[in-house]
């Protein structure tokens, strides 16, 4: 394919299947890292962009502002490159410190919040609350608020498309993680009609309150729904079949597992879809093709997710997981 903008290398992501032994199911992942962004946000940011375009909410040369933990502000950073508009992306210190660096180096400019939060806290009320006023003040800008955006989920549908096409034996269930809620409302929307009895499950940090428990820190990041955050507007609970939780502890050693067993560096959200959708094959409570999107991938949390020394500080590291992960997935014997 020859490619005259970046964008165009957004989409068409491969997926490779890893066959569970003692069960009748198959983990397909969709490797949504390939992006040009490395992210499955980079379908998105494009299509709120071009939304906001297209209905004259946004002028050409306008500024576009979002709140975003740093895979969203990728993709906007991206797409602002390619169709000449300025970026200000507000994060704060929960956001992975590469992800910012690489919006820096899109040419985004940076605000982090003011205020004293704790390293597992999530600064999403003060980060909205200084995009929305940002927007408002400046001339000719945009605030995105991908939390109610509906050209989020819509940005989606291309994941669809192409999955339906991989897999033409058909899709039994998808296991998705959820932080706005627009990739699984998106995505399991058009499962559900292309096949209603296809299952979806999905998969918020404990410590979120999207599925109703009590918040608490946590740091798993750009997924879930922290305490004092309103759930994402886009968030259509009547396509999820089922909605879980996974720990820090779960979601990174998974992470750290499929690196060691595949050569494939997954990001900690992926790893926590990853070991619920094994723990529900295990349980016989899913069965057939089995996708989950890897979200993002591990280059972007080598400091924290793959540093064990980092993992060891917030008493992360937990053998009995990898164990668990093993007995799940078994790996061929090394010869001695
Ligand atoms: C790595 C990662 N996982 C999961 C999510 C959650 O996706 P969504 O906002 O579509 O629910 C995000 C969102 O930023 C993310 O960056």
């Amino acid at each position: 394919m020859l490619c005259t903008t970046v964008s165009q290398l957004i989409g068409q992501t491969p997926v490779m299947p890893i066959a569970v032994p003692n069960s009748d199911a198959t983990l397909v992942l969709k490797l949504e890292k390939n992006n040009p962004g490395g992210s499955m946000k980079d379908r998105m940011a494009r299509s709120m962009v071009l939304t906001a375009l297209q209905d004259g909410r946004l002028q050409p040369g306008g500024t576009i502002v979002e709140s975003s933990s740093g895979n969203t502000g990728i993709g906007l950073a991206l797409a602002a490159v390619e169709l000449g508009l300025r970026f200000i992306a507000v994060v704060d210190h929960h956001a992975a410190p590469d992800k910012i660096r690489t919006m820096r180096a899109l040419g985004a400019e940076i605000r982090y919040v003011e205020g004293d939060f704790r390293e597992d806290e999530v600064a999403v009320v003060e980060r909205q609350r200084l995009a929305a006023q940002l927007g408002a003040q400046l001339p000719d800008a945009l605030f995105m608020n991908q939390s109610d955006n509906p050209a989020n989920p819509e940005g989606y549908a291309g994941f669809v498309d192409e999955l339906l096409a991989q897999l033409p034996e058909g899709i039994d269930a998808f296991v998705g993680c959820v932080g706005t809620g627009g990739s699984m409302t998106g995505i399991a929307q058009r499962l559900k009609r292309a096949n209603a009895a296809i299952r979806t499950i999905a998969v918020e940090p404990a410590g979120s309150i999207i599925f109703g428990k009590p918040g608490h820190p946590y740091y798993q990041s750009g997924t879930g729904t922290p305490a004092g955050d309103e759930v994402g507007k886009v968030l259509d609970y009547g396509c999820i079949d089922e909605g879980v939780q996974v720990t820090d502890g779960q979601a990174f050693e998974t992470a750290r597992f499929i690196a060691r067993r595949y050569g494939l560096l997954v990001g900690g959200s992926t790893g926590g879809t990853i070991y619920k959708a094994l723990e529900f094959i295990a349980a016989g409570k899913l069965h057939g093709t089995v996708v989950t999107p890897v979200a993002d991938g591990g280059e972007k949390y080598l400091g924290s997710v793959f540093d064990d020394e980092w993992m060891a500080k917030r008493d992360l590291l937990d053998p009995t997981i990898a164990a668990q992960l093993d007995a799940w997935l078994p790996g061929r014997a090394r010869a001695a």
